[in-house]
């Protein structure tokens, strides 16, 4: 039994599944939750598990931080909503914010509701500035499930029923210089790349690939993208993966972390891109919400105030020395984006760790366990997930 375990609630009996009329997305967890504060959660029978999944790598801020519980509800009880036909100051204030988080040369924000939103919008943009009908982006890919964001992530199995309904995309293997080399980007409307592609198993480019990525779409007239869905908002050290790797691209898509958990979408966008959109061309009725933009304000100084880009580093650092000498035999990712690597056995570490209450993501590649907690982690919890790791490596 680890610490954690000692210090938790006793173990009451197993959990009832909720029978609600959901459609089921996602496979059942045995859990059922009910509050979350920092990097805990707790189910319905008051045990507390630590989450190191984030919901997603949506809670960067951690569950609840009262910071950006007091600015949703002084803005809900200012205004709930109203639509971008009228300026409103928090709205401006938010894109001004992201704006100055954002790597320079990323002036201007479309906000929306989600990522694939953000991306259909973001290629949609490209398709708009330079007239051109085709896309590019590699293998692993994961953007999202509306149509045109699908038409960009590779996953055979989501594509298969709408295959005839997405647009022209050549799939370019992920980090390899010499294809990049060879394909012919001139009539190429966007390349869209995760810096680090997290689904497909925290997959990291390099800095001298993403350079040469910038370097071709740049001469060939492509815009490129950065999805930055998952690697933005702090988690990698830095405030977005583009100024970690030294390369700012036309465009930016964000989402999951950049309102704490409100429902919030953004296209960040360098100002010659922006020159070419006319009022009319985008829109969206809940995009820039104010409930989501006073979330984002809050998100953004509580990111700053509480030191957590340097605190994503040190606590990366934590796990990945932590892990060291145990059923891991390596740690990919950066920052507290970090896959583990299980040879043959991630799957069943990620229900041990579950048993003991430790939430992990599983990912595309069935070796890899994902890491994407709150960036508001503990050390405990950190000391907690490696002592049950460890404890997996000793007791097979
Ligand atoms: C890198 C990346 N892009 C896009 C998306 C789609 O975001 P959403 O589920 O908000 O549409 C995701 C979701 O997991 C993602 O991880």
């Amino acid at each position: 039994m680890t610490k954690y375990e000692q210090a938790a609630d006793p173990a009451p009996p197993a959990t009832t599944l909720a029978t609600a009329p959901l459609l089921p997305t996602y496979a059942p967890h045995p859990v059922v939750f009910f509050t979350g504060s920092g990097d805990e959660l707790t189910d319905i029978e008051g045990r507390r598990h630590l989450d190191f999944y984030g919901g997603h790598c949506v809670c960067v801020t951690g569950h609840s931080h009262p910071a950006v519980v007091e600015a949703i509800t002084r803005q809900a009880g200012e205004l709930v909503f109203y639509s971008t036909a009228v300026q409103l100051p928090v709205r401006e204030a938010a894109a001004e914010a992201l704006v100055e988080f954002a790597p320079r040369g990323l002036d201007t924000v479309f906000f929306c509701n989600s990522g694939a939103e953000a991306n259909e919008n973001a290629l949609k943009i490209a398709r708009l500035v330079t007239g051109r009908r085709r896309f590019v982006a590699f293998g692993g890919s994961f953007h999202g499930r509306t149509l045109l964001a699908l038409s960009v992530t590779d996953s055979p199995r989501l594509r298969r029923p709408y295959e005839d309904l997405l647009a022209p995309v050549q799939f370019l293997p992920f980090g390899d210089a010499a294809a990049l080399a060879r394909e012919d980007l001139r009539d190429v409307a966007a390349v869209i790349v995760e810096p680090i592609q997290s689904m497909a198993g925290v997959r990291e480019a390099t800095s001298e690939w993403l350079t040469a990525l910038r370097a071709r779409t740049r001469e060939a007239g492509a815009l490129l993208v950065f999805d930055e869905i998952q690697t933005g908002l702090g988690r990698l050290g830095t405030p977005f993966a583009a100024q970690h790797y030294g390369v700012v691209p036309d465009l930016m898509t964000l989402a999951k972390g950049v309102a704490s958990g409100v429902p919030m979408g953004a296209v960040l966008m360098s100002a010659k891109v922006a020159g070419h959109l006319a009022p009319g061309d985008l829109g969206s009725t809940f995009g820039g919400g104010p409930l989501a933009c006073a979330a984002l304000l809050a998100t953004l100084s509580v990111i700053r105030s509480a030191g957590l880009m340097e605190r994503a580093r040190v606590c990366g650092e934590r796990i990945r020395a932590g892990v060291a000498g145990t059923a891991v035999t390596a740690v990919h990712g950066r920052g507290l984006l970090l896959g583990l690597r299980v040879p043959g056995r991630a799957g069943e570490l990620k229900t041990f760790l579950q048993d003991k209450r430790i939430l992990v993501g599983g990912s595309a590649d069935p070796d890899v366990l994902r890491l994407m907690p709150p960036l508001t982690v503990r050390d405990s919890s950190i000391d907690a997930l490696i002592e049950a790791i460890a404890s997996f490596a000793a007791e097979r």
